[in-house]
C-alpha cells in the first residue's frame, strides 16, 4: 500500500483562493492511500465503467493489468496499468467518482504510476476519445499526443459511444515519457 505522508504536497479543493468568499476547503485527508487490487477486480467494475463503458473491452486487460484504487476516507478513483513490452506501459483505464471528480485525485494516481514504473520502463500510453476534457486532463498530467487508431471506437465497440456529447470513432493515443 502506498500512502501519503502529512507533508506531501497536495492540491486543495477547488475553490481555494479563489476569491468567491467561501470557505476555505478541506485539503486531501491525510489518511488517503493508493491500494493495489490483485482479485476480485469486478467489485469495482462500477468505476471502471466510467472510463471504459463497455465491460467486454474491460474483460480484454483487467486480468493481465495491474489495478490500483485510491481510498480517501473511501475509494474515490481506481485505475488500471498494463504492460505492453519493451518498456511500453498502457494506462487502459482511470475514473474517479463523478462527485470527488477534481478534487486531484486523478492527478494523484497518475504522479502514483509513474513513481511506481519509472524504473521499469520507457513510456506510458494512454488511449481515449477525441474529448477536450479528457485530453486536458492527461495533458495537465504530463502526456502528449502521440498516435490514432482511426476508427477504433466505431470498430470494436457495439453501441455508438458518446462523451461530453461527441461521438468517439478514432483512438488518440498520448504519451509521456517516464
Ligand atoms: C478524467 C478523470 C479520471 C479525471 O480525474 P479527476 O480526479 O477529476 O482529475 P484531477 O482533479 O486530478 O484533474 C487534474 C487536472 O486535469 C485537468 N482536468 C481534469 N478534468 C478536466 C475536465 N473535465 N476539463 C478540463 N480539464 C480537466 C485540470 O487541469 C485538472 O486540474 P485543475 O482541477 O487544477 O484545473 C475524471 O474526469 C473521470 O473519471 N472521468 C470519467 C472517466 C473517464 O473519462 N476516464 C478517462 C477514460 S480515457
Amino acid at each position: 500500500m502506498w500512502r501519503f505522508h502529512k507533508d506531501t504536497p497536495r492540491r486543495p479543493y477547488p475553490g481555494h483562493g479563489d476569491g468567491t468568499g467561501l470557505p476555505s476547503p478541506a485539503p486531501l485527508g491525510s489518511e488517503m492511500d493508493i491500494r493495489q487490487i490483485h482479485g476480485q477486480k469486478k467489485q469495482y467494475l462500477d468505476l471502471l465503467l466510467l472510463g471504459d463503458e463497455q465491460e467486454e473491452m474491460i474483460d480484454r486487460y483487467l486480468e493481465r493489468g495491474d489495478m490500483f484504487v485510491l481510498h480517501d476516507e473511501g475509494v474515490k478513483a481506481a485505475c488500471v496499468v498494463t504492460h505492453e513490452g519493451e518498456g511500453i506501459y498502457e494506462l487502459k483505464n482511470i475514473a474517479t467518482l463523478p462527485a470527488f471528480q477534481r478534487r486531484g485525485y486523478g492527478r494523484c494516481l497518475i504522479e502514483f504510476l509513474f513513481d511506481r514504473y519509472r524504473a521499469l520502463g520507457k513510456a506510458m500510453l494512454v488511449g481515449t476519445g477525441e474529448v477536450p476534457s479528457t485530453m486536458n486532463f492527461y495533458r495537465a498530467c504530463g502526456f502528449r499526443p502521440s498516435h490514432r487508431v482511426e476508427r477504433f471506437f466505431t470498430e470494436n465497440y457495439d453501441h455508438p459511444i458518446y462523451e461530453d456529447g461527441i461521438r468517439l470513432t478514432d483512438m488518440v493515443y498520448m504519451r509521456r515519457e517516464f
